[in-house]
């Protein structure tokens, strides 16, 4: 018997729970060893007066306690509890008492006995919850099954525009509108009722503006393995967003104003290319008038002139929409590019300027390359980019010395590398960063936001850029572009998302 009294006491001591029981008699408390701990009174034999106890309950407490006990007393329901007390040291616990009233065999009350708990420290936690909840500047919510709002925080009343009180209860559709509910959030939600966590960011039209909202959908389940709701978190990034669309928008605008640029250098170069097709027009086509005015007109004469006006008229008709192209102002397209050929385009376009300065242009284009994906106007610009800072770095050398070689080629890895070598004086290892440095330049009249352009062009696009050394003089510029993927399945991109 002491045995299994030595255990309940154990017992009580580690689950902050005491027994007690108050004779209606004598109006005397007994309280077992962990009810007094939790009281803050000396453990003791015997009984406890009443009044001993009831002083130790928080003043703001006594009214609750008192009806509840009474409602017992008069033969209700099991009376059952969450008060404070005050320990005679003024430390605050938080308890849980149940107790039932116990009759004699004539049915009169005896005594009430019950347990009290100590929750101080679940109520600590309960309470940490509930800040967390209340002052969290995310909107939280927790949906249920049906697709109604259960619980929503401060935050989500802000977002929303409407009270805690008006959303309860409500269809998310009916506060999202059906379309929004149907197309975008009930498949992510219904994915997260079948156990995913659920993760994306969208644009939502709010009464009062447009914002870019992260959300995430975690699935919340009770005892049995069931999702019963989801606890939703939204994360308003609209300033982010703006942000990262402004920069997007203003480098857009920077690099196309470097093409124009680019290009303007070239304007003589390009009237070149585009004359020389036009003079063989005119040479095919007084020619070809010749044939036709000899008795008898050469017919078969006639059509070769002919076939070669076509030729020259497509000719310019190409430089000319090669040109169109980079003066244009589009936003990035994302299509499957053969790198050689927009490294041959932009050679057409920048052969004249070459020639002009003296050098001596070496091509090297691999046979087979992978495609790679991206836009092919910035990929031009790049190479154009690399041509150009060639072409001037060299344009102080003699005649003899100066070589420009571009050439293409595939690594191990797949990945496409493109390079513009060039003889010139080089870049100095220790400061080739420098380079692609916003304004660096050592020009009289560069801007300096060439090789920054290229650099975030190739960033862009999943690549690298980068200098070195030429043998046995010169600068290498070189990128490398992955290359393209060809099948990514559907599934292998949601588990990418998810991890
Ligand atoms: N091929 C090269 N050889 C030597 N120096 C180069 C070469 N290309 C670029 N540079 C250096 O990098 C600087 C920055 O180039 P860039 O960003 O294109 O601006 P810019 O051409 O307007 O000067 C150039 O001024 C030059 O000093
Ligand atoms: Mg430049």
């Amino acid at each position: 018997m002491r045995r299994r009294e030595e255990l309940l006491e154990q017992a009580q001591r580690i689950a902050h729970v005491g027994y007690w029981e108050r004779d209606l008699r004598t109006e005397r408390i007994t309280f077992s060893d962990e009810a007094c701990r939790i009281f803050g009174l000396a453990p003791r034999e015997g009984t406890i007066a009443i009044e001993e106890v009831t002083e130790r309950l928080h003043p703001e407490d006594r009214a609750i306690w008192r009806s509840a006990v009474a409602h017992t007393l008069r033969g209700g329901s099991r009376c059952d509890l969450d008060y404070r007390i005050v320990r005679p040291d003024g430390e605050v616990r938080f308890v849980h008492s149940q107790g039932d009233l116990t009759r004699d065999a004539s049915g009169r009350p005896l005594s009430l006995f019950g347990a009290v708990q100590d929750v101080t420290d679940l109520k600590r936690a309960e309470h940490l919850t509930q800040l967390v909840f209340e002052r969290s500047p995310d909107a939280i919510c927790i949906i249920g099954r049906d697709y109604r709002y259960q619980r929503v925080n401060p935050g989500f009343e802000r977002i929303s525009g409407r009270s805690a009180k008006d959303v309860i209860g409500m269809h998310v559709a009916d506060v999202l509108g059906t379309t929004v509910f149907e197309q975008t959030v009930k498949p992510k939600q219904d994915r997260c009722f079948a156990g995913e966590e659920v993760r994306y960011a969208d644009w939502f039209t709010y009464p009062d503006a447009r914002r870019y909202i992260s959300i995430s959908h975690s699935p919340l389940r009770s005892k049995s393995d069931r999702v019963e709701a989801i606890l939703a978190i939204f994360h308003d990034l609209t300033d982010y967003a703006l942000a990262s669309e402004a920069l997007r928008s203003a480098q857009a605008e920077l690099a196309h104003a470097n093409r124009v640029a680019t290009t303007g250098q070239l304007t003589a170069s390009i009237a070149h290319e585009v004359n020389q097709p036009i003079a063989a027009v005119i040479m095919n086509a007084q020619a070809a008038l010749r044939w036709l005015g000899a008795d008898p007109p050469n017919l078969q004469e006639v059509r070769q002139s002919l076939d070669l006006i076509v030729d020259n008229g497509a000719r310019a008709g190409e430089v000319v929409s090669g040109i169109r192209g980079l003066l244009k102002k589009a936003p990035p397209r994302k299509n499957s590019i053969d790198i050689n050929s927009a490294v041959l385009d932009v050679i057409v376009l920048t052969r004249s300027e070459v020639l002009k300065h003296g050098l001596f242009l070496q091509t090297d284009l691999a046979k087979s390359l992978p495609l790679v994906e991206g836009d092919r106007i910035q990929l031009q610009q790049v190479i154009l980019n690399l041509i150009m800072n060639a072409v001037d770095a060299m344009s102080s050398l003699a005649n003899d010395a100066k070589e420009l070689r571009i050439s293409t080629s595939s690594d191990a890895s797949d990945r496409v590398l493109v390079s513009v070598q060039d003889t010139g004086p080089g870049v100095d290892p220790n400061t080739a960063d420098r380079l692609f440095e916003a304004f660096y330049t050592t020009k009289p009249d560069g801007m300096g936001m060439g090789l920054v352009i290229c650099r975030s062009i190739i960033e862009a696009h999943g690549g690298r850029l980068w200098v070195t050394a030429n043998e046995p003089r010169g600068a290498v510029f070189q990128f490398s572009l992955p290359a393209k993927q060809h099948d990514v399945s559907g599934d292998g991109q949601r588990h990418a998302l998810a991890a």
